[in-house]
């Protein structure tokens, strides 16, 4: 790949943590044939300096590297002032000369890796002030969040889209970095066995969780405007439900996958007013022991109101209102400071008709399937076999598969892979406006009821627990119950 990278917001814990060590094992593998990264920042340091701090977070994230000198030879920087003109003019002077020495095809990738409030601004510098008049490709890669609702995120859009084509905008949702979560179309699609089955006929529940036990650490700020329904719910969480419940695409083409989304997203029951603590929980955490430490209560972290109303934690049922899904809940729940640090679906399969294999003590467990995200990876097939010996005595078994040792080590990172897709111009994983615009509108109508109405139950978890009681509530009430993930591991098998 031959590209001009400009990331915004060089210093920042995201360049350190994720892009700067992604972009090392993509040169690593060679996928880099002609590049260089210029930081841009508004922290004055030299280029040495920089070249200094990337090479640190390299080699903390990724251990000894023998090429890391060659490696950050490529990396420049500038420091910035992200409304000032005279800024913009001194960083296209210094991308043209680059560009220049490395023959870099005029391909420029724009890296808005900062606080939200600034993307307008910058996308609308780069065009006034000539970034992005080049040869080759422009493109903007934007990390959440898109706007703090549907109203900013439209004003955004028309700030970006005065700038860059839609198919010049690539949004990301790391979860779709994710090697499982892009596994979900292969398993749905790549499988006669599955696909028959995937429809209201056969599966009784979906049950989605992506459970943190880290709080918010140094991100108070920002959380405050935020919580668990905008950070987690509005882009990762409804991404998942989208891959699991859309219909098979006709090709694998971007435009054919991100329509089928969108459909999936214009037929999700609106849910308002009322019907929001009906179909919705949040909840916020107290103090409490996680993994041995007693960690504090959400208000009493920095930055954060001691009489705080964000939710660290949402749970919700959705529903999606066609004919393949009707009368079929999509679990989903997700929080800080849990028990455990898992993202895992669970497709559960209607009970069999008859049930000839009653056992007294226990009735047979229906099937399911498991899709484990993170932290392991794999599928686990939850199915009831014979006991082994006389009896026709059933008991559950699992078929499973695990991307374990080598090809764990193996997998790239999210950020990797949407590094290489965008430069590859591939933006299937990326998020579409329109998908970004439906989530927003469906998101907006729970918001406006939690943010009108002080839940001063808060806080109404301890820390180190799967969240409220009223969650298991929100099963209950049609019959259900949360599988817990810590009983559902996936198989290791070497
Ligand atoms: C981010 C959220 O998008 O996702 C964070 O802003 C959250 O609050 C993180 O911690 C979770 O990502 P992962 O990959 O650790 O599940």
């Amino acid at each position: 790949m031959t590209s001009l990278i400009m990331i915004f917001g060089a210093t920042g814990d995201l360049a350190k943590r994720k892009l700067f060590p992604s972009l090392y094992r993509l040169f690593e593998k060679g996928k880099l044939n002609k590049f260089a990264v210029v930081g841009v920042a508004r922290r004055s340091l030299s280029t040495e300096e920089f070249q200094h701090s990337v090479k640190d977070s390299v080699l903390s994230a990724l251990g000894k590297k023998d090429r890391i000198d060659e490696f950050i030879s490529h990396f420049y920087y500038q420091s910035h002032d992200v409304s000032d003109s005279n800024s913009y003019a001194m960083l296209k002077n210094l991308a043209d000369e680059i560009d220049e020495r490395y023959q870099l095809e005029g391909n420029r990738i724009f890296y808005l890796a900062m606080a939200p409030e600034f993307f307008g601004t910058i996308a609308l510098h780069l065009k006034s002030d000539k970034l992005t008049e080049v040869k080759g490709y422009k493109r903007l890669v934007i990390e959440k969040p898109f706007g703090h609702d549907l109203a900013s995120a439209i004003e955004l859009n028309k700030q970006i889209r005065s700038a860059f084509l839609e198919k010049e905008v690539y949004r990301i949702d790391h979860y779709l970095g994710k090697e499982m979560v892009r596994n979900i179309e292969v398993i749905r699609f790549a499988n006669a066995i599955f696909e028959p089955l995937w429809n209201n006929r056969y599966i009784s529940n979906i049950q989605i969780t992506s459970s943190e036990v880290l709080g918010v650490e140094e991100r108070g700020r920002y959380y405050e405007t935020s919580g668990a329904l905008r950070d987690m719910l509005q882009n990762h969480m409804m991404q998942m439900v989208a891959l699991l419940a859309m219909e098979p695409p006709i090709n694998l083409s971007t435009d054919e996958i991100r329509s089928e989304k969108v459909r999936v997203f214009r037929a999700l029951r609106t849910v308002e007013g009322e019907q929001v603590n009906e179909y919705f929980v949040r909840g916020q955490y107290g103090e409490g022991t996680v993994e041995d430490v007693q960690v504090p209560a959400y208000r009493e972290e920095t930055m954060v109101d001691k009489e705080s109303n964000t939710e660290t934690f949402v749970a919700g049922k959705i529903m999606i209102d066609n004919f393949r899904w009707a009368g079929v809940p999509f679990y989903i729940r997700t929080g800080k400071r849990m028990s455990t640090k898992s993202t895992k679906i669970v497709i559960q399969f209607k009970d069999i008709p008859m049930n000839l294999y009653y056992q007294t003590e226990k009735m047979l467990n229906p099937n399911l399937l498991v899709i484990h995200i993170q932290p392991e990876e794999g599928i686990t097939l939850h199915l009831n076999a014979k006991k082994a010996g006389g009896h026709l005595d059933a008991q559950e078994v699992k078929l499973s598969f695990a991307n374990t040792g080598i090809h764990a080590m193996n997998t790239p990172e999210g950020y990797e892979k949407l590094l290489l897709d965008c430069m590859r111009g591939d933006a299937t994983n990326f998020t579409h406006w329109d998908e970004v615009a439906y989530s927003w509108s469906f998101v907006d109508k729970i918001s406006a009821v939690w943010e009108s109405t002080k839940a001063d139950y808060f806080p109404n978890y301890q820390s180190g627990t799967m969240g409220p009681k009223e969650v298991d509530e929100l099963l209950e009430k049609d019959g259900y119950f949360w599988w817990p993930v810590t009983d559902l591991e996936v198989d290791i098998c070497k």
